[in-house]
């Protein structure tokens, strides 16, 4: 037998263990089942690109909105956009400035954003381009001159009237100030002096609130994503911090902690063995689920019982790599992380975006690194928004892991008022197929994967099934959801039905109450069983 054959048999025998099993779903809301907050799928756009993606009232970026308000008709709630990262400790405000942003580069810092910026009151435009959307907006604590702390506190004034009402969700102060010390603080820098520093701060912003938008300081409007870690417990620890009373003055809304997979740069990263992979996702989530038990765990006075979120997110830190975090599969990383992260009341996401991103779900301008475009990751984002479903509902939506995980598949189960009503079917297995990894196509045909599912008693009839699709993981384009590309080109990012992909496919439920589907390599499957 030649290796090609001995492939393909070897291909088929593995095909036929994964049909042999048959996954039980429970028959009405499981008790752990995860209850996601509104506006689940969420963004956060790095601050000095945030003109980039959202514009000025002169140009508005309606591409951008169209992609947000995609994700919005789907989850009938805006997504929230945290306007935030490396850059928000770098931008100190000058009221002078007539441009919204001026930055300026240095290579040795990074060559993805600006290190040195100023904003000025044009900056707060932005805010108005997406009527409907939310934001939070992240003040300065990283650079603490004398000239910092006064532009900061003179920033408050143009940021409460720009974010008013309903528009704002909530404040932060300072990005990841678990990696302040030995840079912008001295070594020595711990939880004490953060919380210390964070309280201070953040009740002189509320003076200046208070000043200029009074109604946006009351105890129920003022509010704070808070402490924006990096993770839990590295350099600082969360439950630390709230030990030391960070929420002394109950202004903190949400738990919010970031999260990466791994490094754009660490070695034997691959698409297969970090990203498309389900044990690393859930090695990465149960870092989180650790803290919020710890959290919650605290006394009744140092505990707020609040809800935790990843306020920002992504696969690679440093901005994603090229062939890994732009690809197709790096869409079903997303799919299968942000589940996972509802499964278990990590209760909202936000995407990290910046301009020229590797990671990012869409660019917003064109420049000289990248073409302005949906990107293969926005439509995992697009998936996720399917999948949680409606969160206006007043039956919330409820989430649980399916045990079938073994690091190549995955499967969600989604409940609403007690009814199983969605399953989601993630197939994590590599597939090649695009020309620009001509080394590594795979020249053999697609495997199909089936799976098989015993409904809950009294489901019968037919199922709607919705298709994640592209030629393969490695793909960077031809990506669709249900038959619709969202690409810029075709519409400006609205939905545009494909003529040469499948749509409409409907499945029938056996007598014994059984389903099975195939699901091809490298894609994902929602099976929905509440449409008539
Ligand atoms: C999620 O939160 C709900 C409501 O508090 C709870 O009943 C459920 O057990 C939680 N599940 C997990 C996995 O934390
Ligand atoms: C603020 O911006 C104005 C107008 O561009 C400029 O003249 C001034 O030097 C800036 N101030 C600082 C402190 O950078
Ligand atoms: C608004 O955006 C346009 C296009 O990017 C730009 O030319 C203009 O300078 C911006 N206006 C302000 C006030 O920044
Ligand atoms: C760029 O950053 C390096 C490292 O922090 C610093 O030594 C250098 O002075 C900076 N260059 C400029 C032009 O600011
Ligand atoms: C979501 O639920 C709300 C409240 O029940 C309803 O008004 C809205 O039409 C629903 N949205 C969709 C897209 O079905
Ligand atoms: C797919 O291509 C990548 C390189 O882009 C390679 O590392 C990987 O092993 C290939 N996967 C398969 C299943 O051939
Ligand atoms: C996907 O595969 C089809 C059929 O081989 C091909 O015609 C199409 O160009 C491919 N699309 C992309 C984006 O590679
Ligand atoms: C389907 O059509 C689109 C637009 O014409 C094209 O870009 C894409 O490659 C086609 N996809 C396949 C799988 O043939």
């Amino acid at each position: 037998m030649n290796s090609f054959l001995a492939r393909k048999a070897f291909l088929a025998w593995l095909i036929t263990t994964v049909t042999a099993k048959t996954i039980q779903i429970p028959n009405t809301t499981p008790q752990n089942a995860g209850i996601p907050l509104d506006s689940f799928m969420s963004y956060s756009i790095e601050l000095s690109s945030f003109p980039d993606f959202a514009g000025n009232l002169s140009h508005p970026n309606a591409f951008s909105y169209n992609l947000l308000r995609n994700i919005a008709s789907l989850s009938s709630t805006p997504p929230i956009i945290r306007v935030g990262g490396n850059t928000q400790d770098y931008a100190i405000f000058n009221h002078s400035l007539e441009i919204g942003l001026f930055g300026v580069y240095n290579s040795s810092k990074s060559n993805d954003y600006p290190t040195t910026i100023s904003i000025g009151p044009a900056f707060f435009e932005s805010y108005h381009t997406w009527p409907g959307m939310k934001f939070t907006h992240g003040f300065n604590l990283g650079r603490d001159s004398p000239a910092a702390r006064k532009a900061l506190l003179e920033s408050v004034p143009y940021a409460c009237k720009s974010l008013s009402g309903s528009s704002l969700v909530a404040w932060e102060l300072g990005n990841e100030p678990n990696d302040y010390a030995g840079v912008v603080r001295p070594e020595s820098y711990d939880e004490v002096e953060y919380v210390n520093e964070w309280l201070y701060w953040s009740r002189a912003i509320r003076a200046q609130v208070d000043k200029a938008c009074p109604e946006s300081a009351s105890d129920s409007n003022f509010k704070f994503y808070a402490p924006s870690y990096g993770l839990p417990d590295a350099g600082l620890d969360v439950v630390k911090t709230f030990e030391d009373d960070v929420d002394s003055d109950k202004v903190i809304s949400h738990i919010a902690i970031h999260n990466y997979i791994d490094g754009a740069d660490s070695p034997g990263v691959t698409l297969q063995g970090t990203l498309m992979n389900h044990l690393s996702n859930r090695a990465s989530i149960n870092v989180h689920i650790d803290a919020k038990r710890k959290l919650a765990a605290l006394a009744h006075t140092q505990n707020p019982n609040l809800p935790y979120i990843l306020s920002e997110h992504n696969s690679l830190y440093s901005e994603g790599r090229p062939g890994l975090s732009n690809t197709f599969g790096a869409a079903l990383w997303g799919l299968d992380f942000n589940l996972l992260a509802a499964a278990n009341n990590i209760s909202r996401v936000h995407m990290h975006q910046g301009t020229d991103y590797r990671y990012q779900s869409w660019q917003p301008i064109a420049t000289a690194k990248a073409t302005k475009g949906t990107k293969a990751p926005y439509y995992g984002n697009i998936a996720v928004a399917a999948f949680i479903g409606n969160l206006s509902n007043y039956q919330k939506p409820r989430i649980v892991e399916l045990p079938l995980s073994d690091g190549e598949s995955s499967a969600y189960a989604a409940y609403e008022g007690g009814r199983l009503v969605r399953i989601m079917v993630i197939n994590l297995m590599e597939y090649n197929a695009t020309d620009y990894n001509s080394q590594y196509i795979n020249h053999y045909q697609r495997p199909v994967e089936t799976y098989s599912f015993q409904l809950p008693a009294g489901c019968s009839g037919e199922a709607k099934i919705q298709r994640l699709m592209a030629n393969g993981s490695d793909a960077i384009t031809g990506c669709t959801w249900d038959g619709f590309s969202y690409n810029f080109e075709l519409d400006n990012g609205l939905p545009v039905r494909l003529g040469n992909v499948t749509r409409g496919e409907r499945m029938k439920v056996d007598d014994g109450g059984k389903l099975s589907i195939g699901v091809p390599r490298s894609s994902a499957v929602i099976i929905s069983l509440d449409d008539e």
